[in-house]
């Protein structure tokens, strides 16, 4: 009799036992799961340690060497969104954006002009707008010689119509 009660105690007591070790294992995984993929969410983006902004390409940038360009062309640098001219000795820079709405503009050989297929603005090969919406001439940008002998034209810096680098 009393090895029966034992038997059944400790089958009881067995069941009981499993039982909560069970929801105690089940609920410590649960627990370190969960903080594990919180930390792992955190430190798993590199982005975490690194301020949110874009990187743009410098707006100053060599553009070639002088020999580079035809003497009397139009040069068009589409991944800068710039032209360079050059007259003889002297270069100039000036904007691909339309003054109108922000197209790019082209440059038609044939007619001698910049033209912007959005609206049809057209600008004079010094930038001077004539023709279309556009309220106002073509930025012209600062250039310069890099000790390398390249030519550098500095998009951040707007200058005067007038202005030209000569070499
Ligand atoms: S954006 Fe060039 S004419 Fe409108």
């Amino acid at each position: 009799m009393a090895a029966g009660v034992e038997d059944k105690e400790y089958v009881a007591g067995s069941t009981w036992t499993t039982r909560r070790s069970f929801f105690t294992y089940a609920g410590w995984a649960i627990f370190l799961g969960t903080t594990l993929a919180f930390v792992a969410k955190m430190f798993s983006f590199t982005g975490f340690f690194f301020p949110k902004v874009l990187f743009e390409p410098s707006k100053k940038f060599p553009v070639g060497y002088p020999a580079d360009f035809p003497d009397h062309s139009v040069v068009t640098i589409k991944a800068r969104r710039v032209f360079v001219e050059r007259d003889g000795n002297d270069f100039i820079a000036i904007s691909m954006i339309c003054q109108h709405l922000g197209c790019a503009v082209h440059w038609t050989e044939e007619k001698g002009v910049f033209e912007c297929p959005c609206h049809g603005s057209k600008y004079y090969r010094d930038g001077v707008n004539f023709a279309g919406p556009a309220p106002r001439p073509l930025y012209h940008f600062e250039m310069h010689v890099s000790d390398e002998g390249k030519l550098i034209v500095d998009t951040s810096q707007i200058v005067e119509r007038d202005t030209v680098l000569t070499i």
